[in-house]
């Protein structure tokens, strides 16, 4: 059969453009493209090598492994080359590779493998000599690394020396160097705070602080290490089994990912992958998947390697977090409290398991400094339930003219000038409840879950109702009959029933969800629920000057001025009376016994609890003075564990905090 002349084309494109990202990736920390973008021209090129093997050529990427190493360290030669895994991208191939594994075994039986999370750093391998650390390399092309010992033992998790009796006389430690999340968001606000450029992502970050020809700046970069593998041993004999290494390194005073698990057989391996994609958004660290490795040492030298990856390993990887795509257009939206966010539109792309199509771009000052402009080429991303955020423009795809953005000097819905505070990144539109964004805005959070939590009025609904004209403000919501609502487009008699009768039931409510209803700005679920206890009733926080305010936890001077002007306006005076008259009321708060034993304390909830709901034990949890609180620090002082608790419990036996089950929880709580 002849090859396509397009096709020995594309074989040679492909093999520049991988070669180059590789460059760009591994030498200069400066991608131009995603991981998974990568991922798709490395399997595009493997494929057609796999269709037409003529095709492969010695300098093909396929063939090697990596980019090469910088010159500015010196090069490192590793004892035993540092491997790549190959990857799978669904529970179908997952499965295809298990039967891979079990045809060249020539066994029928299931297999035993060690499970972890694929973190998302740099490669290390940490030589060690009589246990002490003599030489730390990244893995460069995996033959030849950079030394980068002098930086590696600044690392705080990294041993400078092995601990135990059994000490090799070499080894070789393998593993992830990464930057824990938190670490990472703290190092961008200081990059900000200095008038520096942030690190894109926590691995450009780790890559970034490694690579640092001053071991000082390392030093004061938060980074973690984490052991995967041993390479060259002498001196006792290797382990038996992964799992064995792991133990092992943990004896040597090595950290070990707590993640670890042995699992037997395909549904196991399947049942962690699940296991772990739901606790991604939950660990103190970034993965992008997870690594399996057949167990047993005597089967991985059966099983060997193909070129670049062992056959006895496979990464199965997780929807990529970063994505890229185009900016269809910049918009500004107009919000509840008349804040301008232009908002860029974008070509719809698949990112972090859903489908993005906006994201925000904060403000005037975020969109200068990273200069998205419409046209741009943009880096998308989007992790856990964080809003989606575009990182960076790949400036090299950029094409002329392209025009910089610049922020309006008046509302685009109601035309009123827009203002600057001096020293705000924000500009607001002066309408106020002029402008119908802002009433919708307004409305729109008063009908909100957590606020007054209106069953069946949704965003659309409401934007229906200003349009119309039939509401201007939150207390109109209350005089609406059924006709005006049947008569909406997509409106039928029943839904508009439904609604009336919803909007019935959410007149029984609480006093801190009504006051948080009200939108008066900086106060949010905890201050309005810290105000309700406080006050207690309404007429008491109405009356209150900012000195009285300034007592409560968590009300500074800027909320204090806020709440003092919402209620000195006669509009919101009038609005809150209409309410009160419509039959708006909650059982007034009871005053918190400053007795129990936790008022003022900060509680986590971890893991399932048997016999309250999260929302239940949280509920109690405030009505008895405590702060929920969604991840350990040093500032918590119980946590509750229920079954399964994962990383939040590690982390507070790890800081020492009291540790309690859900039978004391209960306890306490009576
Ligand atoms: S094992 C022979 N385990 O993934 C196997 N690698 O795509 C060699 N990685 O260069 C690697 N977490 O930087 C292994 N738990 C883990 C890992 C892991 C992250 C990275 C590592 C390696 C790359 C291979």
């Amino acid at each position: 059969m002849t090859i396509s002349p397009e096709l020995i084309a594309r074989a040679t494109e492909l093999r520049d453009l991988i070669n180059k990202h590789n460059y760009l990736y591994y030498v200069t920390d400066n991608p131009e493209v995603t991981d998974s973008e990568y991922d798709r021209l490395f399997a595009e090129l493997k494929q057609i090598e796999l269709d037409y093997p003529e095709l492969v050529t010695a300098d093909s990427p396929t063939q090697r492994v990596g980019g090469q190493a910088l010159d500015k360290f010196s090069q490192v030669t590793h004892a035993l080359p540092m491997l790549s895994l190959d990857n799978v991208f669904s529970a179908d191939d997952f499965a295809a590779f298990d039967q891979r594994v079990r045809d060249w075994l020539n066994t029928k039986q299931t297999q035993r493998y060690a499970a972890e999370p694929k973190l998302d750093g740099l490669a290390i391998s940490i030589r060690y000599e009589q246990g002490i650390l003599v030489q730390a390399a990244t893995r460069g092309d995996g033959a030849v690394g950079e030394d980068v010992t002098v930086n590696v033992r600044t690392i705080p998790t990294v041993p400078l020396k092995l601990v135990g009796d059994t000490l090799p006389d070499v080894v070789e430690i393998r593993g992830e160097i990464f930057m824990p999340k938190d670490g990472f968001d703290k190092l961008n606000q200081a990059q900000l705070a200095a008038g520096k450029k942030p690190f894109v992502n926590p691995r450009n970050a780790a890559a970034g602080s490694l690579r640092q020809l001053d071991s000082k700046i390392t030093a004061s970069r938060p980074l973690a290490m984490y052991c995967y593998g041993i390479g060259e041993i002498k001196g006792i004999p290797a382990p038996e089994s992964h799992s064995d290494a792991m133990t092992q390194l943990e004896q040597w005073g090595c950290r070990i990912s707590p993640e670890l698990q042995q699992v037997e057989g395909l549904q196991a391996c399947l049942d962690y992958i699940d296991y772990l994609g739901k606790k991604r958004d939950d660990l103190p660290y970034d993965i992008d998947g997870v690594v399996f490795k057949v167990d047993s040492v005597a089967l991985q030298q059966r099983l060997g390697f193909v070129s670049r990856a062992p056959r006895w390993a496979i990464a199965y990887k997780f929807p990529a977090q970063e994505e890229m795509t185009t900016v269809e257009d910049i918009e500004i939206q107009v919000g509840r409290t008349g804040a301008l966010t232009p908002v860029a539109r974008l070509k719809p792309v698949f990112v972090g398991g859903v489908t993005v199509s906006n994201a925000t771009l904060h403000n005037e000052d975020e969109i200068r400094r990273k200069d998205v402009r419409v046209g741009d080429t943009v880096i998308v991303r989007r992790a856990g339930d964080v809003i989606p955020e575009v990182v960076q423009v790949v400036l090299s795809k950029r094409t002329e003219p392209s025009f910089q953005f610049v922020m309006p000097n008046v509302c685009p819905i109601c035309q009123s000038e827009v203002e600057r505070t001096e020293g705000e990144a924000i500009v607001r539109c002066s309408g106020g409840l002029f402008c119908p964004a802002q009433r919708k805005e307004a409305i729109k959070h008063f009908a909100s879950r957590k606020a007054m939590d209106i069953d069946g009025l949704g965003d659309k609904l409401v934007e229906q109702l200003v349009d119309a004209g039939l509401i201007n403000d939150v207390a109109d919501l209350f005089d609406l009959t059924v006709e005006q609502l049947a008569s909406l487009e997509r409106m039928g008699e029943k839904s508009a029933e439904n609604l009336v009768h919803a909007l019935d039931n959410s007149k029984h409510t609480k006093f801190a969800r009504f006051l948080y209803a009200l939108g008066i700005r900086e106060v949010g679920e905890a201050t309005a629920r810290s105000l309700a206890n406080h006050f207690l009733t309404l007429e008491a926080i109405e009356s209150a000057n900012e000195q009285d305010l300034i007592e409560i936890e968590d009300v500074g001077s800027v909320v204090a001025h806020h709440i003092v002007t919402f209620f000195q306006q006669t509009h919101n005076r009038d609005v809150i009376e209409r309410l009160i008259d419509v039959g708006v009321e909650w059982p007034q708060p009871q005053k918190i016994e400053s007795d129990s034993k936790l008022n003022g304390k900060t509680v986590v909830l971890t893991g399932t609890l048997e016999h309250l709901s999260r929302s239940e034990a949280k509920e109690k949890l405030l009505a008895l003075g405590a702060k929920v609180a969604g991840s350990v620090s040093t500032k918590t002082d119980y946590v509750v564990a229920g079954r399964d608790a994962g990383s939040k419990l590690s982390r507070a036996q790890s800081l020492g905090i009291t540790v309690v089950d859900e039978t004391t929880l209960i306890d306490w709580l009576k």
